[in-house]
């Protein structure tokens, strides 16, 4: 996510420094707002009947076979630093059979140099590659810029970032956000790739989605709130009445739980984004109506911890503990969780009653 009206890549590069030193600090999570992923509990079934190994966690998502329904949340780019992270992370998703996100591109458009940190075929020539863009870069370029853009890096798919509430606290962040819809259109008629819809960290309105379902698009990112707070993020870097503004707007959001319950009957295939922290978490969403679950700064703090190994182990366990949901639950498949008897809490419930 990076707004610059003033154009400078240095600048963009000390933000991107900024963003992974508090994303990794765990200071920036959502304070008083969950997911409400926690108020989703599936029925446990004792006689599942078949062997563990033949769970299939095999997701399709983007027109690419995954080995679990798992993806690396978009982060990072612009800085060497950001280039031995996507490298690590890319990494560990094609190892795993995972899907990656790299961090908004925006670093590359204003400074083309830039484009090898965003550079991962090399380490990851099967994994699920998506590229980023803000909404708001993406309409003040051409579609033929933006393809070059995903040419040059190799993506999958195109990450089309919506990112309203954080930046209204950002210092120089955008203002005028007309034009997303044309933009979107413009995009998944002229792309030549699949675009995904996605917040960071505020989630998506049915509203929302029903657009992205209107336009043809088939997949969506919810990046819902509880976790990682970017209004928090940029609250952190703010001054003055924006830092009073970010405090006060803290907790803004659709909590992601709400977000991928509120979008499940669309027929999008929903990335279930946002506070994520572990296998249980994404078989709640995928439970909600999500095709796979995405984290982000969890992953980060893994690979300050542990580097690569640290990233595989993490994302190992999250897949372990998928696998044992589905198995529990008498499912075969993690798309038969959707189904799976379960009970679902008043908070989640009025949202969901309450938010169409
Ligand atoms: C360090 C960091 C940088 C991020 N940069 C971007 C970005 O450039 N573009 C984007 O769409 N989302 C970005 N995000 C948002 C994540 O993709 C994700 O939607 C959000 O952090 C919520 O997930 P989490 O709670 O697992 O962190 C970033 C997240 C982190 C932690």
């Amino acid at each position: 996510m990076s707004q610059d009206s003033h154009n400078d890549s240095p600048g963009i590069q000390k933000r991107k420094s900024d963003h992974l030193a508090l994303c990794a600090s765990g200071e920036v999570e959502f304070r008083n707002k969950g997911t409400l992923l926690d108020e989703v509990a599936l029925v446990h079934d004792a006689l599942p009947d078949r062997h563990v190994d033949e769970i299939d966690l095999g997701t399709t998502l983007l027109g690419k076979r995954l080995k679990a329904p798992v993806v690396i949340s978009g982060m990072t780019g612009g800085t060497p630093e950001a280039s031995a992270i996507n490298k690590d992370l890319a990494r560990a998703a094609d190892k795993l059979g995972l899907g990656f996100g790299l961090g908004s591109q925006r670093a590359m458009v204003v400074a083309p140099d830039l484009g090898w940190t965003y550079r991962v075929r090399d380490v990851a020539p099967n994994a699920l590659v998506m590229g980023n863009l803000g909404v708001v870069q993406a309409r003040q370029m051409s579609t033929s810029a933006i393809k070059e853009l995903c040419k040059e890096v190799g993506v999958d798919a195109l990450c089309v970032h919506l990112a309203t509430s954080m930046e209204l606290i950002q210092p120089g962040g955008d203002r005028d956000f007309r034009g997303g819809r044309e933009t979107l259109a413009r995009l998944h008629g002229e792309l030549g790739l699949p675009i995904v819809v996605k917040e960071t960290g505020a989630g998506l309105s049915r509203r929302v989605g029903l657009v992205a379902k209107q336009l043809g698009i088939r997949t969506v990112d919810t990046s819902g709130a509880g976790g990682t707070s970017w209004v928090g993020v940029e609250t952190k870097r703010a001054e003055g009445n924006a830092k009073k503004l970010g405090e006060e707007m803290w907790d803004w959001g659709i909590p992601t739980g709400a977000s991928v319950g509120l979008l499940a009957d669309l027929g999008l295939d929903i990335i279930a984004t946002g506070g994520l922290r572990n296998g249980q978490d994404v078989a709640h969403a995928l439970a909600l109506g999500a095709t796979a679950g995405g984290l982000a700064a969890p992953v980060l703090r893994a690979h300050r911890d542990g580097g690569y190994d640290g990233v595989v182990s993490f994302l190992e366990h999250v897949i372990n503990g998928v696998r044992a949901a589905t198995f529990l639950t008498g499912c075969r498949t993690p798309s038969e969780l959707r189904t799976a008897p379960k009970v679902i809490g008043s908070t989640l419930k009025a949202w969901l009653e309450q938010a169409r």
